[in-house]
């Protein structure tokens, strides 16, 4: 049994006098059972696929056009969002500066934390400009009184930070458990959904496996969101995994400042300094984040291995056994004296490449060291390198060609394939990688 408020829809499990979202009084009628909980269709008639009614679609802005652009165009009321990252990496920073502009754009936004008292929360959003009557405050682990909370404010947006401090029942097991955190996630998404509320819960990702990561809720979301990033550094990169209502692997840059996170505008070519002179070592690669060209900087130093044990070979957000292929198929094709060498290489800006359009880069930062010869600083190279040393098409290729085009670059080494039609800059296609050593001016 619940209750529903004629006007704006607001549901309670309980009859109310007034509604807490529209202030309207005496508007509640009772509603059939799973009704209120927010899932009528489930075993619901067999319908028609032609006669299913679309959902309203209408998107809310986040007030960061990044985030927006992430999520597919803003958020969808109701929307389940699971923010997930490592500790200390700036989850309950974004959350509260998204919670600060949406209260300010939306109504009411509830913020819980498990972590935090009020006080510290009130300290952090003064530090981050964040002043909205409209954003409240609740530190509570108890899924019952959060519950109670809701009824009583109904927010448009709930914020819970995080998932691993809630406790959904105090017979469920460890707080942080696989349990406690799964019943709680599917209890606030059932609620979410019922309301209408857009709902963001917090994951932490942890390397011990301490708690039960944002793996075991991921199903019960409609989108899931990762804040990633060097602790060190000040770059972070927010990248959908899955989302429902929209393209996944899609990716928004911030730098972490004093005042909190700040959206980087135009990533494109933000990894890559452009007014250093050249030098060795340093090869420009347009890598795809989801539908986003990013520049990136492969970073190689080759140097004589001093003697004490084999040949280091250390990299940094590339993948290891990857470029120890690519190593191998150098020695071999283009005899490059690598097996005493010691190979560094790096992604500038701790960006992680896993994507195989970074094989030429890799080459070419590793020959330009080890000739101790730079590319010109208007070069790009991409593609893939097969066993034989072919090079090999990879995805969206003119895409990439477009970007760095629009950006500047004057000469590409490419692999084989179509070329877009008007580009300025000279497209060279290899198909070895003897000829990309070549067209490199590193043979
Ligand atoms: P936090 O959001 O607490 O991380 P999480 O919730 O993911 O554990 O942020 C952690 C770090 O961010 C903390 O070390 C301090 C830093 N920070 C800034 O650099 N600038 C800021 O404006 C804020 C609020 C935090
Ligand atoms: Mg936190």
């Amino acid at each position: 049994m619940a209750y529903r408020c004629r006007e704006c829809g607001y549901q309670s499990p309980k009859w109310l006098g007034r509604c807490p979202r529209c202030g309207h009084w005496e508007t509640f009628q009772e509603v059939g059972e799973g009704e209120g909980e927010g899932e009528s269709w489930i075993g619901a008639r067999p319908q028609a696929l032609a006669q299913v009614e679309r959902p309203p679609r209408e998107r809310v802005s986040t007030g960061f056009p990044e985030v927006d652009r992430l999520l597919g165009g803003g958020l969808i009321p109701g929307a389940v969002i699971l923010f997930g990252g490592e500790p200390g990496i700036g989850k309950s920073t974004l959350l509260l500066q998204l919670a600060g502009r949406l209260a300010s754009t939306s109504g009411p936004v509830l913020y819980v934390s498990g972590e935090e008292a009020p006080a510290q929360v009130k300290l952090r959003a003064e530090r981050l400009g964040i002043d909205s009557s409209e954003l409240y405050l609740l530190s509570e682990q108890q899924l019952t009184r959060i519950v109670q909370a809701i009824e009583e404010l109904g927010p448009r947006v709930l914020m819970v930070d995080s998932l691993q401090t809630m406790v959904a029942r105090p017979e469920g097991g460890d707080i942080g458990g696989v349990a406690q955190v799964r019943e709680a996630a599917a209890h606030l998404a059932r609620l979410a959904k019922g309301l209408t509320m857009t709902c963001f819960l917090v994951s932490h990702i942890t390397k011990g496996g301490e708690f039960a990561g944002p793996k075991t809720v991921e199903h019960l979301v409609d989108v899931a969101i990762y804040l990633e990033g060097t602790r060190e550094g000040d770059l972070r990169i927010l990248r959908s995994v899955k989302n429902r209502f929209g393209a996944t692997h899609e990716v928004a840059v911030f730098q972490m400042g004093e005042q909190g996170l700040v959206e980087v505008p135009d990533p494109s070519t933000f990894f890559v300094p452009r007014e250093r002179p050249p030098r060795p070592g340093a090869a420009v690669v347009p890598v795809l984040e989801g539908t986003r060209p990013l520049l990136v900087e492969i970073q190689a130093l080759v140097a004589p291995n001093m003697g004490y044990g084999p040949p280091q070979r250390r990299m940094a957000g590339l993948d290891y056994n990857r470029v120890l292929v690519l190593l191998a198929v150098m020695e071999k094709r283009l005899g490059a004296h690598l097996g005493s060498t010691d190979v560094y290489l790096a992604v500038a800006g701790g960006l992680e490449v896993r994507e195989p359009a970074v094989d030429l880069g890799v080459c070419a930062a590793v020959l330009s060291s080890l000739r101790d010869r730079p590319l010109s600083r208007d070069t790009v190279v991409f593609g893939e390198l097969s066993l034989a040393g072919d090079v090999r098409p990879v995805r969206q290729g003119p895409l990439r060609l477009r970007e760095v085009d629009k950006l500047g670059f004057r000469r590409a080494v490419v692999p084989p394939g179509p070329l877009p039609e008007g580009l300025s800059l000279e497209a060279i296609q290899v198909a070895t990688i003897e000829e990309a050593a070549a067209a490199l001016e590193l043979s």
